[in-house]
């Protein structure tokens, strides 16, 4: 159960969205050292935010336990995108996800239904899986005494 908490590394390691919505600057800024003039089009990148090995170590390894020992901020994890035109699905998304998750995984044990690797692919503006998913066959039904147990937080 702790590991619904860590499901975020699913969404850090590769982001539904590789890009935020682009925004135009309205009044000139200066973001990190960079001066942007009025007019000037951002495109936040998600993809590449969440791949800083500043912030997240061994960025291309797949670490759950990042979540578990550290909090991120809305500047450093922003699968969501984020302020006033962020997603308005964020906590219905994350509230399904691990809903899902939890539900599939109290109930029944699953096995890969064969070895072949799944790639993330570029489909526009997002990362999809290379081929259907990962597939999954059941190999058995877990006990009710497990699943009684099952109280899940937004
Ligand atoms: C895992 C699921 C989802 C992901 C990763 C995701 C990601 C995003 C991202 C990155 C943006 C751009 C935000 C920005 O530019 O700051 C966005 C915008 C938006 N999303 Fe989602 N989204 C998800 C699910 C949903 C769901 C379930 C809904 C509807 C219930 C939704 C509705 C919207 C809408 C309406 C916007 C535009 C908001 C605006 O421009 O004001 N999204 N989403």
């Amino acid at each position: 159960m702790p590991y619904l908490t860590a499901l975020p590394e699913t969404l850090r390691i590769y982001p539904i969205a590789l890009i935020c919505t682009p925004r135009m600057v309205q009044e000139s800024l200066q973001v990190a050292g960079y001066k942007f003039e009025s007019g000037t089009v951002l495109v936040p990148c998600i993809y590449l935010a969440h791949r800083r090995a500043e912030t997240y170590p061994q960025p291309e390894q797949f670490n759950p336990e990042r979540f578990l020992k550290q909090k991120f901020s809305p500047y450093e994890y922003l699968p969501f995108g984020g302020g006033s035109r962020g997603c308005i699905g964020t906590a219905f998304s994350m509230y399904e996800m691990k809903l899902v998750l939890a539900t599939i995984l109290s109930r029944f044990e699953l096995t890969l239904a064969n070895q072949r690797p799944v790639y993330p692919v570029r489909r526009g503006i997002t990362i999809v899986p290379s081929s259907n998913g990962v597939q999954m066959v059941v190999s058995g039904e877990r006990q009710a005494a497990t699943r009684e147990s099952l109280v899940i937080s937004p």
